[in-house]
């Protein structure tokens, strides 16, 4: 049985198969409309979600499946002190795949540790997100048509924002990727990712605060949110939240067919007169993240459709 905890357990050609089948199923949605039947999806949110948990149950549903779950960890046993370890061993019994989002880092893992179902990592603390990751991939392959040769612009809270650093780790495997890590001194991306993955892997990348000196060398846009939630002091957040604003000002310095991406949440980081121009495709990036689901419920089930 697998598991989806890192951007990294799926090998380079399983995760061309599963772009390849969400492509199919979103041409085709029809003829996947019944092979999860019978199966149940069970959510497992310790942590706020909207798109996510939805869209792992629009997924399922599309697919003809069921799914249960609970979206706070004030709704669930967790409230009274039982530990992730024993929670999945009971959903085992309940459900046949199993996503789950916590706020500590390496909860999803432990789980699978004690699953004997697949578990999805949907978000863990400020560590990894490896489904938004693979949403962004089907995104940026349907749009630009190809994943190599990219110049890819992060924007924002690099430290806590854990959609770059799995994004991050799943874009250097395609060859000539270039990265320019645009954010506040504070916020850079973590140095065990320059350390264990940029650095030894010679990606080429850069550092900077200016993001309208950024702006004309990307192919990609990757703008996020500063994480509240993950700030020890209110303070700095205030003063850091709104250091990037992308808008339709600046959008005129960009290439005419460089594409903005944001997992969203979206708060202040774009001004909402970017949303016409047709370089934004955060909301179709919000759709494709259903496909990619179905196609990763089909793949960890073992299900396939002639
Ligand atoms: C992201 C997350 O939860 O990390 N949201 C999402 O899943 N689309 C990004 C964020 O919360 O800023």
């Amino acid at each position: 049985m697998k598991h989806l905890i890192s951007p990294l357990d799926l090998s380079p050609d399983e995760l061309s198969d599963l772009l390849d089948l969400a492509q199919e199923i979103y041409s085709s949605p029809e003829k996947y409309s019944h092979c999860c039947a019978g199966k149940k999806l069970a959510t497992l949110f310790y942590e706020p979600s909207t798109r996510t948990r939805l869209s792992f149950e629009a997924a399922m549903l599309n697919l003809g499946g069921s799914v249960l779950g609970f979206s706070s960890a004030d709704s669930s046993s967790a409230a009274k002190g039982e530990s992730v370890a024993d929670t999945i061993r009971v959903m085992s019994f309940y459900a046949d795949i199993c996503a789950m989002r916590h706020p500590k880092e390496g909860a999803p893992l432990v789980a699978s540790m004690h699953a004997s179902i697949p578990v999805i990592n949907a978000g863990d603390g400020g560590h990894n997100h490896p489904t938004q990751t693979l949403t962004d991939l089907l995104t940026i392959k349907s749009l630009k048509g190809h994943l190599d040769g990219l110049t890819v612009g992060f924007c924002g809270d690099l430290k806590f924002g854990r959609t770059v650093h799995s994004l991050i780790h799943a874009m250097v495997r395609y060859p000539n990727t270039k990265f320019v890590l645009i954010s506040p001194k504070e916020l850079q991306v973590p140095a065990y990712i320059k350390e264990e993955t940029l650095d030894p892997l010679n990606i080429p990348y850069e550092e900077t605060t200016n993001l309208e000196e950024a702006l004309p060398k990307l192919d990609i846009l990757y703008m996020t949110r500063v994480q509240k939630e993950r700030f020890f002091n209110e303070e700095d957040y205030i003063r850091l939240k709104d250091t990037f604003i992308l808008d339709k000002q600046k959008m005129q310095l960009a290439k005419e067919d460089m594409l903005v991406l944001h997992p969203l949440p979206r708060v202040n980081e774009i001004s909402t007169d970017v949303d016409d121009d047709p370089r934004a495709v955060y909301f179709k990036q919000a759709n494709f993240g259903v496909y990619v689901r179905m196609a990763l419920i089909m793949t960890l089930l073992g299900i396939t459709v002639d």
